[in-house]
C-alpha cells in the first residue's frame, strides 16, 4: 500500500493529525520536520510546510520525491468568498487557482502563465470518497473552486475580485501551488478547508479566533478519509 502525505500550513493545522498518529518517526528534511507514521493500516507522512505557495510547493515536492507518497491530502482552513460558507464549514476544492498571478499585461487571462493552467483540478476519486465520508457523518461539504494567494485577505474588494475573476469559493494561501506540484508528479491531490474568517475587515480577529477549532474540523476529516482510501 503506498504512503500517504497529509500536509497543513501551520502548526495548528497538524497538531489534531499527529495526536492520532501511531509509530510516529520525527525526520528533519529540507528546514522542515517530516512526521512518518501509522493510522490504522495505512502508513502516512505528515508536514506543516509554513504559510505560502513557496513553502507549501517545497514541502509537496520533499513529500513525493523524498518520502516517495503516493497520494496527498491537504488539511487546513480558508477565508469564505460564498456568503454560504460560514465559520466551521467545509469546502472541497474541486479546482484550484492562483489569484495572484499576473501577467494581464501581455493580455492574458488571470492566473495564467503559459504552459499552465488557470485552474487545477483535484483527484475526482478522492473528492468522491470525501463526499461519502461526509453523507456516513450527516456533515454538509461545500465544493467548489479554492483560489491561492500569498496575501491574508482581510478586505470586502480584493476578496470579491478573487470571487468574480475565478468563481472561487474560498481562499487561502497554499492549495494551488500544491496543486501544481503534484500535477506535474503525477501524484493524485485532494485540498480540504474548514472556513476560519470570512475574507473581511473582521478576518485578522476571526482568524485568530477559529483557527484551532476550525483546522481541527478539517484534520478530523481528513483523518475518516484517510481510513476509506483504498490501497
Ligand atoms: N486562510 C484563512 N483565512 C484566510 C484569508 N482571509 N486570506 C488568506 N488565507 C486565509
Amino acid at each position: 500500500m503506498g504512503k500517504i502525505a497529509i500536509m497543513g500550513a501551520m502548526p495548528e493545522e497538524i497538531e489534531p493529525l499527529l495526536a492520532k498518529l501511531e509509530n510516529v518517526k520525527e525526520n528533519a528534511y529540507g528546514a522542515n520536520v517530516y512526521y512518518e507514521g501509522s493510522y490504522g493500516t495505512k502508513e502516512v507522512v505528515v508536514a506543516y510546510s509554513k504559510i505560502g505557495k513557496v513553502f507549501a510547493a517545497l514541502t509537496a515536492t520533499i513529500l513525493i520525491e523524498k518520502f516517495g507518497c503516493e497520494k496527498l491530502l491537504f488539511s487546513g482552513v480558508a477565508g469564505a468568498i460564498s456568503d454560504d460558507l460560514k465559520i466551521g464549514d467545509l469546502v472541497i476544492a474541486d479546482g484550484l487557482c492562483q489569484h495572484d498571478l499576473d501577467i494581464s499585461a501581455f493580455g492574458h487571462p488571470y492566473g495564467y502563465v503559459p504552459e499552465g493552467e488557470v485552474c487545477i483540478a483535484t483527484d475526482v476519486t478522492l473528492r468522491n470518497i470525501a463526499k461519502s465520508v461526509a453523507q456516513k457523518k450527516g456533515l454538509t461539504l461545500k465544493e467548489g473552486v479554492i483560489a491561492t494567494g500569498d496575501q491574508f485577505v482581510a478586505n470586502p474588494e480584493r476578496k470579491e475580485w478573487v470571487g468574480e475573476t475565478f468563481k472561487a469559493s474560498a481562499l487561502e494561501m497554499e492549495g494551488a501551488s500544491v496543486a501544481v506540484v503534484c500535477n506535474a508528479l503525477n501524484v493524485p491531490f485532494f485540498i480540504l478547508r474548514a472556513i476560519s474568517d470570512s475574507a473581511d475587515m473582521d478576518a485578522g480577529f476571526d482568524f485568530d479566533t477559529f483557527l484551532q477549532s476550525s483546522a481541527k474540523i478539517s484534520a478530523d476529516f481528513i483523518l475518516d478519509m484517510v481510513d476509506q482510501i483504498e490501497a
